[in-house]
């Protein structure tokens, strides 16, 4: 049988440097573990516009649905700003998640016990915070049509369409309750039933899918302005969280700063199954591009390499080694390894991307 493959787009700004982390960690499986990847490498967004004049070249696209996995850094930069709307970094990264419809988009918000005093909440709200907000991806807001700036009289006028069909509001639920089911099989949904008809739907099938299917999962339902004050309140209150495109844009924002920084926070966006069985799958870090600290080693790789981690346990079920590997990143956080996003304690040097990826490396050896 070939090597499972693994298609890298570091991006812009940031994106290359904590992807170089990664593929230090990706050669350590290959030489320690045995599991060997066939990766390639190629461009997304603002490099990809400055070499192709598109943010996602079709060969590119065509690549990411070929492969087992693709894993991106970041897209974007101040550079790119004035750019048409239709060739923008940004578009890349939602046109991969649209042709390979990547419905459930993933984002773990934990909070690892030696950064409980880097939230601006107080630590007993935090301190062993684990949930999953599970963001609708390929529809909603972000998709709707129509939409566009149109002449009205003598104005204009911005639109932007809110559409949800039953089922893509199906297939993400079962994608949430699955997971509660291994988690601590709660679910909590969250939308604005009471001013948007989407909403109305959205609960009514939510619902539906529960009883029919999930009877044994504890299902609630929340208005999701409602849901940022409780994520704000008592985040421990929930396990998995389930909501659509924008609300989970905003509400994963919210619940990845709870737990003291963007830069520790991972990302897993899944299709349907491919003919292998694996889920069509994009893993990339939730923070941005931070081009005002790119190319300074000064950026945290540790939610790109926890990106890693979740393709280990979602695409190449391996659940063992993504252990592995967020056991080592606990320890090396414990051990008091902290970049510049994570400064705060006297006396504390931080480590450059590099020192980070490679005390990483050391506690993954340390782990044999
Ligand atoms: C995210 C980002 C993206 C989004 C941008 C970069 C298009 O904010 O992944 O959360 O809005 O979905
Ligand atoms: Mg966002």
């Amino acid at each position: 049988m070939s090597n499972p493959s693994i298609l890298i787009l570091p991006g812009d700004g940031i994106g290359p440097e904590v992807m170089a982390e990664v593929r230090k960690i990706i050669d350590w499986y290959g030489a320690k573990r045995d599991l060997v990847f066939d990766v390639s490498e190629d461009l997304v967004g603002g490099c990809a516009y400055d070499k192709h004049g598109t943010p996602l070249h079709d060969d590119t696209m065509a690549k990411a649905q070929e492969v087992d996995a693709v894993l991106l850094g970041a897209v974007g930069g101040p550079k790119y700003d004035a750019l048409d709307f239709s060739v923008k970094p940004e578009r890349g990264l939602l046109r991969l998640r649209k042709e390979m419809d990547l419905y459930s988009n993933l984002r773990p918000a934990q909070c690892f016990d030696a950064l409980a005093d880097f939230s601006s909440l107080k630590k007993d709200v935090v301190a062993g915070l684990d949930i999953m907000i599970v963001r609708e991806l390929t529809s909603g807001i972000y998709f709707g049509e129509p939409r566009g700036i149109f002449k009205e009289g003598n104005e204009r006028v911005g639109i932007n369409t809110q559409r949800y069909t039953e089922s893509e509001i199906e297939r993400v639920a079962r994608s949430a309750f699955e997971l509660a089911r291994r988690r601590n099989n709660k679910v909590c949904s969250m939308e604005k039933a009471n001013v948007m008809e989407s909403g109305i739907l959205w609960r009514e099938v939510v619902q539906k899918v529960h009883d029919t299917e999930y009877p044994d999962v504890e299902l609630s339902h929340m208005y999701a302005d409602a849901g940022a004050m409780q994520l704000c309140r008592w985040p421990k209150q929930f396990d998995v969280i389930v909501t659509d495109n924008l609300f989970g844009d905003l509400l994963s924002d919210a619940a990845a700063m709870l737990t003291g920084s963007l830069g520790m926070l991972p990302s897993a966006s899944l299709g349907a199954p491919m003919a292998n069985g694996r889920p069509k799958a994009l893993y990339e870090p939730v923070h941005g591009s931070a081009p005002d600290i790119a190319g300074q080693g000064k950026a945290n790789p540790i939610a790109c390499i926890l990106s890693f981690a979740m393709a280990l346990r979602y695409s190449f079920d391996n659940g063992a080694e993504a252990d592995r590997l967020e056991k080592a990143i606990e320890t090396v956080l414990a051990n008091g390894a902290r970049t510049a996003d994570l400064l705060g304690e006297d006396g504390v040097t931080p480590l450059s991307t590099s020192e980070m990826g490679d005390a990483i490396l050391a506690a993954l050896d340390a782990s044999l």
